[in-house]
């Protein structure tokens, strides 16, 4: 065994460490390797069920499961596992039978395996590269409260954009799931959806709130915000992969949008994804220069706007999934 390293770093200490497996010894050897590299102390699940419980009481960091188990197998439980928490970091050990298993649940958001029986250093690499993405989403995690604060601010600035930037958030990730986007391009998408607008902060008030149509030189001030939102998020490492999205989030599919005027799939997924529950958000809100619209009513503008303001195979998602993409109760009826 190699020398204990004194980890000096806080936020590994927070990091919370799960182990599931059924053979003590098993659970017993990963818990004493970590503990002997400096790791922080995991807690021990005897097989998937007794995990699961622990996955739904508290917040945890990184999950190091088994796949043979009785009650609920490794499979089952990295797929509720995932369901529970995108953010949580998943490395699943197997034997020589399951090695495929074990390929195949790396689509499901495994980011890891580790062949039993274990060999240290592989298994303290492997660890190494699930802590490198756990403190990346704690560091995440903490940004993340930065940003809520400055999207209140944003909010309290412009009366009709109450709560929109959540909202837009979760439906965005709704449809980026039936468009098929994985983990974590869905990360990114609700990161790049709740902050699209931020740049707004550096519009002025009275546009943003006024009444009836803005005159030109009003518009070009609002069109100045993508690239406003692009210049502010862009200092912050671990949203580089949200700029170009938040970037483009008003082009049209038709090239007709702002700030570049690109067209069709050159304009990124993800902003294509946003412009639509955007627009229906904006829609079905009470905004300055009118009242809300129904949903029904916002539907039907967004199916026109197929091809021309919108991508017209997310248009066809966002139609067909509509009750699973949009939670009715939110809207204003
Ligand atoms: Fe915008």
């Amino acid at each position: 065994m190699r020398g204990a390293i004194v980890r000096t770093d806080p936020r590994d200490q927070a990091l919370k460490i799960l182990v599931a497996d059924d053979e003590p010894a098993a659970r017993d050897l990963v818990s004493m390797i970590l503990t002997q590299e400096g790791w922080p102390t995991p807690t021990l699940a005897e097989d998937g069920q007794a995990a699961l419980d622990q996955l739904e009481k508290g917040h945890w960091d990184i999950l190091v499961t088994d796949l043979d188990m009785p009650r609920m197998n490794g499979e089952n439980l990295v797929r509720r596992a995932v369901e529970i928490s995108r953010d949580l970091t998943i490395v699943v050990t197997t034997g020589n039978g399951s090695v495929r298993k074990a390929v195949e649940l790396m689509q499901h958001g495994v980011v890891d395996f580790i062949m039993k029986p274990y060999d240290v250093d592989e298994f303290l690499a492997s660890m190494e590269r699930a802590r490198h993405r756990a403190v990346n989403i704690h560091e995440i995690r903490g940004m993340r409260e930065v940003v809520e604060a400055l999207l209140a601010a944003l909010e309290s600035k412009d009366r009709y954009l109450n709560g929109h930037s959540s909202r837009v958030s979760r439906y965005a990730v709704e449809l980026g799931r039936f468009a098929g986007l994985d983990r974590n391009a869905l990360r990114f998408l609700e990161y790049s959806a709740l902050l699209h607008d931020v740049g707004k902060i550096g519009v002025h008030e009275e546009i943003l709130n006024k009444p009836g149509r803005l005159n030109n030189s009003e518009f070009n001030q609002i069109q100045k915000h993508p690239g406003m939102s692009r210049d502010i998020l862009g200092p912050v490492k671990f949203l580089e992969p949200c700029l170009e999205s938040v970037y483009h989030h008003h082009e049209n599919f038709d090239g007709t949008g702002y700030p570049d005027g690109v067209v069709g799939e050159q304009i990124p997924i993800e902003s294509r994804i946003i412009s639509i529950v955007d627009a229906f958000d904006a829609m079905t809100s009470d905004r300055s220069y009118r009242g809300a619209l129904a949903a029904e009513e916002a539907l039907v503008r967004i199916e026109k706007g197929a091809g021309h303001q919108f991508d017209p195979e997310l248009v066809r998602l966002f139609i067909e999934n509509f009750e699973q993409v949009i939670d009715l109760e939110e809207v204003h009826q």
